[in-house]
């Protein structure tokens, strides 16, 4: 990870001075950077412990495009935290971040481009393809507030989770290009990613300080996991009621922590985190398919770390 962070640093360099001081900013609060040791532990794991160039290029690609889709989600969903400071669009306003994101995502499509890793680059191509069209569906949704529990699945399947695909597919693709371990490591990592964004989730329902602003879903309109549950499990009236607070009076504060206590009474919480568990064993049982080595231990670290976190 040592190595990675200075190889990350340089992937981001620019001219423009303005570019270099906000990437510079963006550098220096890193988040938790799952992805990458995803990408390293898949490596390891199919590789007898062994990375290459490949491996640190694939990761810093996940991180780059990571970086830029948070960029870009903080001007969509007006959020004024990152990482326990302020977002890129609070310090510099939506014009610049728009471009700094853009400026992230080109960088990272460049770094496989300019090393001929043309597979690594079809497997993150689909990624950001899919959060595009991930965010995209959720908006779609919340204008029409007619989110059912499959469409929320697909909804964090495409803007989340096929992101940490793509690592751990990248990770096994950077040391045994065409096997099928790309894809079962795919399908492993989608897992992960169900798991985590249900996590995410619920910690917009929590008070917890996780260094980015909580309760903002019901006011961005976001109809997540616990609410979706309690539509479907209470009476006529709650439900108009639950509706019409979401619709008409999601910019309530007073509102919103009603609709978040109703939420919880009615087991909304734990109705989703049952369903974050399902997803953690899936992933555990797929993983466990594959000789115990030190790799496979971390990985596990990694999945439990998933659903455990604190921030
Ligand atoms: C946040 O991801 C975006 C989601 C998909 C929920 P992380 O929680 O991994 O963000 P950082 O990189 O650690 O800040
Ligand atoms: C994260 O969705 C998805 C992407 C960043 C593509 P959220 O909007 O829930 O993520 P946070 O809570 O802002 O990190
Ligand atoms: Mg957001
Ligand atoms: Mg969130």
């Amino acid at each position: 990870m040592e190595l990675f962070e200075t190889k990350f640093r340089e992937s981001m360099s620019s001219k423009v001075a303005l570019l270099n001081r906000i990437t510079y900013y963006i550098v220096n609060r890193k988040g938790k950077q799952m992805r990458p040791m995803f990408v390293f532990l898949t490596a390891k794991l199919l590789n007898n412990g062994e990375v290459n160039e490949r491996t640190y290029r694939g990761a810093s690609i996940i991180e780059l495009i990571h970086t830029a889709s948070l960029v870009h989600d903080d001007v969509v969903d007006e959020s004024n935290k990152r990482r326990g400071f302020f977002s890129i669009n609070a310090l510099w306003k939506n014009k610049i971040a728009v471009l700094v994101g853009d400026y992230l995502f080109s960088k990272g499509l460049l770094l496989s481009i300019d090393n001929d890793d043309f597979d690594l680059l079809r497997i993150i191509s689909v990624a950001v393809r899919e959060m595009s069209e991930g965010e995209l569906l959720q908006i779609e949704k919340a204008r029409r507030l007619d989110i059912d529990e499959k469409v929320y699945y697909e909804i964090i399947r495409q803007k989340t989770a096929t992101l940490i695909a793509a690592c751990c597919s990248m990770g096994a693709c950077s040391v045994k290009p065409g096997s099928k371990e790309v894809e079962v490591f795919r399908k492993f990592g989608e897992y992960c990613g169900m798991a985590f964004q249900i996590k995410d989730d619920l910690f917009d329902y929590g008070e917890m300080k996780i260094g980015k602003p909580t309760g903002i879903d019901i006011k961005e309109q976001k109809m997540t996991l616990p609410l979706i549950y309690v539509l479907n499990n209470c009476t006529k009236s709650e439900k108009s009621w639950l509706i019409n607070s979401v619709k008409n009076h999601n910019r309530d504060k007073k509102r919103v922590k009603e609709v978040i206590s109703f939420v919880k009474e009615k087991g909304g919480l734990a109705y989703a985190e049952s369903k974050m568990h399902s997803f953690k064993k899936e992933a555990l049982e797929l993983l466990r398919t594959y000789p115990q080595s030190p790799y496979r231990d971390s990985l596990e670290l990694m999945v439990n770390y998933v659903v455990d976190r604190k921030k």
